[in-house]
């Protein structure tokens, strides 16, 4: 049989590849800690439980309209409209499967064939496979997230950009001034744009995380923000995101998915609308305080690490450090995996080889053992 040759040259992914082999091992009976989860290791909050329950309780379980529940769209078009101070409705918003089919949808119904997409290193890994099954052309300059690059691409004829701040893997959040440069970098070209911004509500330092729509509202007419639950309210397995976006892409993000999914499952979309109405901004708020203690203890951690260097992650929950010397990460972690039994991801899977990327969506025994064991796994390789 002959099969797509579109999906054929898709890469699989690298995060889910080493996550399911560290689970193996453990199952086999080895001592694995991993660092790879992308998820945070809570419980959902009862309140929004609950909401998932009652829904099922009021037979709330058919077929919804298939962006989603007007209720949900609704709340989720305030509570934007607000943080983003612009003018958001319904109609701009559709409910998905999780933030990652936002994103499959939005890419999906902007990306003809041989568009070339700007995506700065390091970027998530779906993006660039998103961007090929959609027949585009993935560009990755060699340096993040830079005004220049965005013009020198522009110029070379790309149409869109993705953005994810704070950054997964690096947990980066730009600047005030340095995203204020980017949003005008980008209001000098036609590109359109898709902001990532899952980790929105994981930004430790102070503020939120700058957005390119504070700073060019009037890119909200070719700007998509793609959010959701999943991390903010440990919801990875109810899979609902949302995206808000122009009315045309919007409809045409819904079209697609009527053709695929239908709507994302009723129940959690019931459950959705509890945590972004704030039932649960108690729990929400106990998550973030979890995750910013184990960010400073990740840090102080590997802070005399001597052959790594790494920024503090502003958000998200992972550190991203460069390691000396090492040009294949992706053997360096089976390594890693094999002799000390602990998983982290390789940088080549963000395009970023020469870095690993440790989540800290772990326990403080977990944090601690990791480091442990990556430390002495340096000092063997490195004679220290
Ligand atoms: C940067 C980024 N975007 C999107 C997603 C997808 O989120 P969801 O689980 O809601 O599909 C993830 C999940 O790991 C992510 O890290």
């Amino acid at each position: 049989m002959k099969y797509s040759r579109t999906i054929m040259s898709l890469s699989p992914s690298a995060i889910l590849r080493l996550s399911a082999k560290a689970k193996e091992l453990k199952k086999s009976g080895r001592d694995i800690v991993s660092l790879t989860a992308g998820q945070p290791d809570f419980p959902t909050p009862a309140p929004i439980a609950e909401a998932g329950i009652k829904a099922i309780q009021d037979g709330k379980t058919g077929y919804t309209p298939c962006t989603g529940i007007p209720e949900l769209k609704e709340a989720v078009a305030e509570s934007y409209s607000i943080r983003r101070n612009i003018e958001w409705k319904a109609e701009n918003v559709v409910v998905s499967c999780g933030a990652k089919h936002d994103l499959a949808n939005l890419i999906r119904s902007a990306v003809n064939p041989g568009d070339r997409i700007l995506l700065p290193r390091p970027y998530w890994v779906s993006y660039p496979e998103m961007v090929k099954a959609s027949g585009g052309i993935p560009v990755l300059p060699e340096k993040g997230i830079d005004p220049e690059e965005i013009l020198k691409a522009a110029d070379l004829g790309a149409v869109g950009l993705l953005l994810n701040y704070p950054s997964n893997p690096s947990g980066f959040v730009p600047s005030d001034d340095n995203m204020k440069d980017i949003a005008d970098a980008i209001a000098d070209t036609d590109m359109w744009v898709i902001s990532d911004d899952i980790y929105e509500d994981l930004v430790y330092d102070e503020g939120a995380a700058p957005h390119i729509l504070d700073y060019r509202p009037e890119l909200s007419e070719r700007t998509a923000v793609v959010s959701g639950v999943s991390k903010t309210y440990a919801m990875t397995g109810w899979r609902i995101g949302y995206s808000l976006a122009n009315i045309e892409w919007s409809k045409l993000s819904g079209i697609l998915q009527a053709h695929s999914t239908s709507n994302p499952c009723s129940i959690s979309q019931w459950a959705a609308l509890a945590a972004v109405e704030g039932k649960a901004d108690k729990e929400k708020g106990e998550m973030y305080l979890s995750f910013r203690n184990r960010r400073d203890l990740i840090c102080s951690k590997l802070s005399d690490v001597e052959s790594i260097q790494f920024e503090r992650p502003e958000g998200a929950f992972y550190v991203f450090p460069r390691l000396a010397d090492e040009t294949d990460t992706a053997r360096f972690c089976s390594e890693l995996l094999e002799e000390e039994g602990l998983a982290v991801i390789p940088g080549s899977a963000f395009g970023a080889e020469g870095y690993i990327r440790l989540s800290f969506a772990a326990s403080d025994d977990d944090i601690r053992e990791g480091v442990n064991r990556f430390k002495r796994f340096l000092r063997r390789r490195y004679n220290t």
